[in-house]
Order: structure tokens, then sequence, then C-alpha cells
């Protein structure tokens, strides 16, 4: 492929991943339906500031990632993420959108402001709300002619890639055609998916990155208090609900999505979720006592044709790889996004990668794929465990609607000195 002739790489001496919490990830339309991308990312971003130890005055900026916008202050969603986190008035608030990628580009921002020296600690967000994406209108604000109602359902449109009109499983059909990939070996990728899910849940993997989201409120002195509202009856979610235990003949009997080998139970979960991790300096860490979980090494961010968006994971990996001196073959673990199982098989089969070593506590299938919190979950999921598996490095991965595709690898240093 010669898209990783135009990869966009960079290698990083002294930037680490402290650690992070996140949200449970609620199903569409589930316990987390009314709270907004903002309350989500508050909810987390304040979670990683405590499990981390490191102090509000000690951030230097705030970035976050963030695709529909899913409330009437959307515009200010990092602002109020930083704020409503306890950060000084003074600190600012990025947004990046890349997409199915965005939790990346949260990260390799902050790395980049690490090399650059404009950051010592950066706060990164990635909070997505999907069952609130609206229902909406672009062309009624002049009016409308009787009977031309435009009103539309933005979360099915906006799945459509206009350029190639392909929608994002049209994506993952052609991926299964081009790399001939089968409706059973997509159901059979996807009950391992929900298996180790389950697996990691039941082992408690989860329990060091999920906290529990109750109905609170979020204040700030001089300004309007926010607040997290669950249904009625519920008191508290503390875990992912969309992982179940989901035998292969429960996944063959489903309909096809999209007229080919995707379904509804072989697809990423569309779910509502934050996730927050403290990246910053060595000397940071140094100074402020903390024991880093991973240390970034390298990034990489490529494009591929918008139809085939979903392999961009592969020149992502070998872009990356290359970048740090690094062989396939010493990579530990994975984390390569499931938007779709023929997507992911069509990466695999591309690198010829060692399915034991990707996406072992299970990936998006099972545990769900809000797309600006991504990112951020698989790095850290990442990073937690290389430290469980004891291994060195590893890769988080994604492919973005509209073909891009972005690569983090990280170390974990404990591996190193063994
Ligand atoms: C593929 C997709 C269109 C399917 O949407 P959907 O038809 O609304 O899917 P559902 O969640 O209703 O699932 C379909 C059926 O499968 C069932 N199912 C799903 N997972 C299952 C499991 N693990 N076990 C058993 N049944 C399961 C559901 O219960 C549902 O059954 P029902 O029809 O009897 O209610 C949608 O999930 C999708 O677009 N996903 C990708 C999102 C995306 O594009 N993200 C960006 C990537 S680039």
């Amino acid at each position: 492929m010669d898209e990783q002739s135009h990869a966009q790489t960079i290698g990083y001496e002294d930037v680490w991943i402290l650690g992070g919490a996140r949200t449970p990830f609620a199903d569409y339309n589930g316990t987390l339906r009314d709270v907004s991308a903002t309350d989500l990312g508050i909810k987390a971003a304040r979670e990683a500031l405590k499990t981390t130890g490191v102090s509000v005055e000690a951030i230097d900026a705030v970035v976050a990632s963030s695709v529909a916008q899913t409330s009437f202050d959307a515009f200010f969603l990092p602002r109020h993420i930083g704020l409503y986190s306890g950060l000084p008035i003074g600190v600012p608030a990025l947004l990046v959108q890349r997409l199915c990628t965005s939790g990346f580009e949260a990260v390799l921002q902050a790395a980049d402001q690490m090399a650059l020296g404009k950051s010592e600690a950066v706060l990164c967000v990635g909070t997505e709300s999907m069952s609130r994406n609206p229902i909406a209108s672009y062309s009624h604000r002049g009016g409308f002619k009787m009977g031309q109602v435009e009103f539309k359902d933005f979360l099915w449109e906006a799945t459509l890639d206009t350029a190639p009109r392909s929608r994002m499983g049209d994506t993952a059909e052609e991926l299964a055609k081009r790399y001939q990939i089968t409706r059973e070996d997509t159901d059979v990728f996807a009950a391992t998916s929900f298996a180790r899910a389950v697996a990691a849940q039941e082992a408690g993997f989860f329990s060091g990155e999920v906290v529990p989201v109750t109905a609170e409120k979020f204040e700030r002195e001089r300004y309007q208090t926010r607040e997290i509202r669950l249904p009625r009856n519920v008191k508290s979610l503390a875990s992912d609900e969309h992982p179940r235990p989901t035998p292969i003949e429960a996944l063959k009997s489903l309909k096809p999505a999209f007229k080919g080998v995707q379904t509804g139970g072989n697809s990423s979960a569309i779910v509502d979720g934050a996730a927050a991790v403290v990246v910053a300096s060595g000397a940071f860490a140094k100074k402020a006592g903390a024991v880093p979980l991973a240390r970034v090494v390298a990034g990489a961010t490529v494009g591929v044709p918008p139809e085939i968006m979903g392999i961009g994971p592969a020149p992502a990996i070998r872009a990356v790889v290359a970048e740090a001196g690094l062989k396939l073959d010493d990579i530990s673990r994975f984390e390569i996004n499931e938007a779709f199982g023929a997507q992911y098989i069509a990466v695999e089969r591309e690198l010829g990668l060692d399915r034991e070593r990707v996406n072992v506590n299970g990936g998006a299938i099972a545990i769900g794929h809000p797309l600006g919190a991504t990112g951020v979950r698989c790095t850290h999921t990442l990073a937690r465990e290389l430290k469980r598996c004891r291994g060195r490095y590893g890769i988080a991965t994604a492919c973005a609607g509209g073909g891009q595709g972005v690569a983090i690898l990280i170390e974990n240093t404990d591996a190193a000195a063994a």
C-alpha cells in the first residue's frame, strides 16, 4: 500500500501516560441516554485526575475529542470539561476531531505539546453520546415549503460518506469482498470479542479503568451547576452494558445489516461513554511522584481510500512500527478498534497478525464504540494490558470514516527493565 508514503509519523523521547479512568459504556438509548457528552467527559476527567493524584493546578491544557454535538452547549465542550473538572480558569482547552480516531488524536496532540515544550501535563478526554445525536435540519432557518420538511436522523445520515456514497457498513462489505471474508469468519471473530469481554469483566480487568456513574452534580463557584441524571429507578451504572454471553449460533441467526457479512451482532456496538487519561513529561512525573503506566513511543496518521476506510490501521501500524525502529514481531499486544468484524479481519489479513495478541479483553463489537472516546479507551486499556501480561510494546489503533488510520505505539518500561 503506497498510503504509507504519506504517513505523518513522530517519535517521542519523554512522554508518558500516567493513568486514567472511564465511565461504563452504556447501550444506545440505555442508562446514559440523558447525559450529554460534556457531562460524560467531566465525569471521566474528574476520575482520571483522582486516580492519578495529579493536582488540578498542575494541568497545562485540556485536549478533548468528541464527534457529534449532543447538547445545545456543545460548542463549549472542552472548556466546560476543564472548568467543571476544577482546573484553574487560565488552563486552555481544545477539541480535536478525526472521526473514529479522535481519541488517539487527543493523546497525540498532548504528546506533541510536550515535544514542543508547550505543556508538561495534559488532561486528554474522549467523550461521545451516540444516543443524543440530534434529529436535524440544515435548511430550515429560512423556512420551508409546505410538505418539504428535512428533519433527519443525524446518526444514521452521518454514517454515509457522501464522497464515495458508501455507508460505513458498505466499506466493511467492500473489504470483505477484497479479502474474501465470509459471514462465518466475521461471526467467529465477533463471538471471540464477546467471549473475551465477558471473561475480562468476570476477571475484574475492567474495574481497573471503569468507575461507576451515579446521579451527580458538578459545581463550580460563580457558574451554573451541571448534573448527571440517570433514568428513574437506576441508582448507578457500574459496568459496560453491551458485553453478554454470545454463542456463535445467536450471531449466525441475525439478519445482514448491509446486504453482506455484517449484522448488528458483528459490528461495533453503538454506546455512550467517556474516557480520560493524564499525559505528562518524565520530568513532571518525577516531580509529582507519579508512577507512569506507559511511555508513548511514537504515533502515525495515514490516509486510505474512503471506500475501504477500515483498512486504515494496516498502513498506520506499519508506519508507527517503522518510526520506532521495531518489527511487528516486537509488539506484544494490539488494541485494534473493531468498527466492523470484516474490517478488523481485513487488517489482520493484510498484516498477518496473530489474533492471540489482539484485543485480548474484547473490542468494540462487545464493548462498544463511542466515537470520540474510543481512542482514549483503547490506549488506556492497552497500557493496562501490557502491565498485566508483562509485555513491552503495544499498539492501539483505529480506522476513521472518510479513510484514515491512526496508530500509537506505547512501551511498558517495567518489561524493558526486566
Ligand atoms: C450494524 C448496525 C446498522 C446494526 O444496527 P441495528 O440493526 O439497529 O442493530 P441492533 O443493535 O438492533 O442489533 C440487531 C439485532 O441483533 C441482536 N444482537 C446484537 N448483538 C447480539 C448478541 N451479542 N447476541 C444476540 N443478539 C444480538 C439485537 O438484539 C437485535 O435483535 P432484534 O432485531 O431481535 O432486536 C449498527 O450497529 C451500526 O451501524 N453499527 C456501526 C456503527 C458505526 O458505523 N460506527 C462507526 C464505525 S466507522
